[in-house]
């Protein structure tokens, strides 16, 4: 049952933040454009098969844990919440979760709006009793839950280690806006991607098949198109670096020779060399990852993960801060 949200507001064909968030990004030293703007329609179906390839082993490890666990999740959660899916995209993981916990409703939460209709139209089929409310919205920004959802017990739903593509920081500010979002008492399964070694991580952000580079460099592509670029496309290939340092997979568009090109009428230079910082995907070690949620206001309370640990499932409740030191 397909309910109707508040009128989404369209983004106008170009996106001024886009605009701005490139020219800034290809001025800075080093340069970086966030990796939120990576999804433009291309680029969301290139994700979809990044999902599929044999060394991206995070989606299937994910859903399986999803498969094999969301009976015990739905015994701790007990029925009747909303679940609140943040980011929810082509929502394919969500089916596990709902036929499990018996919820009150289902509101996915996505910037994009066209995906975000198609995915909950068709979820929509599958689950035809539960009432469904698309918000088209930004989910790393507190918002109120629509009417009628408001005053339900909730869980959010975080899959894809999509917490990993943001520095600790920002990754503790969503999270504390999810309680803000969902409330004191809520719950939160969220997956997160494990540290482990660079044999298995490189190969996954740098495929046989040359998926991943094509999902980096339609970002060059998506600036021509949209920002009325002159970016050599051939002057750059894809790099994807482990940082021992932060734990993170490092995406980069790597000059391999010196280009000149505009963007939006501004002249940019860049040498042999020198790179376009474009992905981070940070990897959580099992005390990293609960010390995260704890310093995003979240109190874990039960992790499961695959038989070679590589990915993490983990629930987690909003309680109230203790006073114990
Ligand atoms: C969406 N996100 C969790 C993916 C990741 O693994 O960091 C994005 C991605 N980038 C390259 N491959 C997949």
């Amino acid at each position: 049952m397909l309910l109707d949200a508040p009128a989404p507001v369209r983004a106008p064909s170009v996106d001024p933040a886009f605009r701005a968030d490139v020219l800034a990004g290809l001025a800075a030293r080093p340069r970086a454009v966030p990796a939120l703007w990576f999804y433009d329609r291309a680029g969301s179906e290139l994700f979809e098969k990044i999902t599929d390839l044999p060394e991206y082993y995070p989606t299937r490890t994910e859903t399986a844990l999803l498969a094999a666990h969301c009976g015990e999740v739905a015994t701790i959660v007990g029925p009747g919440r909303a679940v609140v899916e943040f980011g929810s995209g082509s929502s394919t993981k969500t089916p596990h979760l709902l036929a499990a916990i018996e919820p009150a409703a289902y509101v996915p939460i996505d910037i994009s709006g066209e995906f975000l209709q198609a995915s909950a139209a068709a979820l929509a089929a599958d689950f035809p009793k539960l009432p469904i409310v698309p918000v088209e919205a930004d989910f790393t920004l507190p918002l109120s839950p629509p009417v009628g959802i408001a005053r339900m017990p909730k869980l959010g739903f975080f899959p894809g280690s999509t917490i990993g593509n943001m520095v600790a920081r920002t990754a503790v500010n969503l999270l504390r806006a999810m309680v803000e979002t969902l409330g004191e008492g809520s719950m939160l399964l969220i997956g997160m991607d494990r540290v482990k070694s660079p044999d298995m991580l490189v190969p996954a952000y740098d495929d046989a098949q040359g998926v991943t580079a094509a999902f980096n460099l339609n970002l060059l592509h998506r600036i021509n198109r949209e920002l009325d670029g002159t970016v050599p496309i051939d002057a750059f290939r894809h790099r994807a670096i482990w940082n021992d340092d932060y734990a993170r997979i490092e995406m980069h568009l790597e000059a391999v020779r010196d280009a000149a090109f505009t963007v939006a009428g501004q002249p940019f230079a860049i040498s042999a060399g020198e790179t376009i910082h474009t992905e981070n995907s940070h990897k959580y070690g099992p005390r990293d990852a609960r010390l995260l949620l704890r310093a995003g206001a979240w109190t874990p309370i039960r992790e499961w993960t695959d038989a070679e640990g590589k990915f993490a499932l983990i629930l987690a409740e909003a309680r109230p801060a203790g006073t114990a030191p």
